[in-house]
């Protein structure tokens, strides 16, 4: 079992000793990924097809480096298989996918491609529930390969300053001792979230983030992808359209139907498309 420090940095608004240079907020994180053409995803013409039945038709979708894009769509419309596509669970029957100019994702295997820089939230939460939230962002931290060699080592002033940073941007510096058994449901899935912030990931990959939780809490998660928008690139499933409208904020919004694009736009623009309001906003 991995040896967790605990800290005393975060009571005391920790110290900085200014070592490490781990990413901060304050920029987008794009590591060393060529995204000169500005989009850090192309999904080209993707097929996937199970027993015949096409669940991805044809799918082609781009996304911006540093962009939140929310996809919405009817159930089975192929939402979950695309990021299934993405992460490398699932192999495309047909067609390409690219993580920057240069690295062809179907060439990659699911722990590469979660190393090449995606990082993907289930529905689930899936924290460990024995160890404290404190604990939860160190061991996912240095699950990161790049710092892998510190694992049974004290963590660094920058570091400890980079998990209290995530603390609070997840609303959790004051749970930062408590078992992550004992939070709400709404709470683990923002501690999740942050387990998926310490890996530094570019693309971040959410099914469905608010299902289950509360209100407040929902209202709560969309103002946290808020503040990640710009510093790292976003894809949000959802069905909950207020949290939709929250979060979209005059970005492009793309609607799934029968595995490809039915309509992309603005919120404004997708929910006064005749089509979508048939095959989903309407129903
Ligand atoms: N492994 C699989 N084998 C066979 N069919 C599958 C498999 N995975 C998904 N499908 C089918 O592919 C279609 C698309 O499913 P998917 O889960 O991607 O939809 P979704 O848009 O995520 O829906 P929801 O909004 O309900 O989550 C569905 O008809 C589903 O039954
Ligand atoms: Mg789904």
């Amino acid at each position: 079992m991995t040896r967790v420090m605990h800290n005393a940095a975060l009571d005391a608004d920790s110290e900085s000793n200014g070592a490490g240079g781990e990413a901060s907020y304050g920029r987008l994180a794009t590591g060393g990924l060529d995204t000169t053409h500005g989009a850090i995803l192309y999904l080209e013409d993707i097929s996937v097809v199970f027993d015949g039945f096409r669940a991805l038709n044809n799918l082609s979708l781009d996304i911006g480096v540093g962009e939140l894009r929310c996809i919405i769509g009817p159930n089975g419309a192929g939402k979950t298989t695309m990021m299934d596509v993405i992460t490398g669970k699932t192999r495309p029957t047909a067609g390409s996918v690219f993580f920057g100019q240069t690295i062809d994702l179907t060439r990659l295997n699911e722990a590469q491609i979660a190393d090449a820089g995606i990082g993907r939230k289930f529905q689930r939460p899936t924290v460990f529930e024995q160890h404290t939230v404190f604990e939860n962002l160190e061991l996912a931290m240095k699950a990161n390969k790049r710092v892998r060699p510190t694992l049974f080592a004290r963590l660094t002033g920058a570091q400890r300053d980079r998990i209290a940073e995530t603390l609070e941007l997840l609303r959790l510096k004051g749970e930062y001792r408590r078992p992550a058994g004992l939070l709400s449901h709404g709470q683990k899935q923002w501690l999740e979230i942050g387990m998926l912030l310490m890996q530094e990931p570019q693309l971040l990959l959410l099914d469905e983030p608010v299902a289950g939780m509360t209100d407040a809490e929902t209202e709560r998660t969309g103002e946290l992808l808020n503040e990640l928008r710009g510093k790292h690139s976003l894809v949000v499933v959802e069905h909950d359209m207020d949290f939709v409208n929250q979060i979209a904020q005059g970005g492009k919004v793309t609607v799934l139907c029968e595995g490809s694009v039915l309509a992309e736009g603005t919120m404004e623009q997708v929910q006064s498309d005749q089509r979508v309001i048939e095959v989903y906003l309407g129903r």
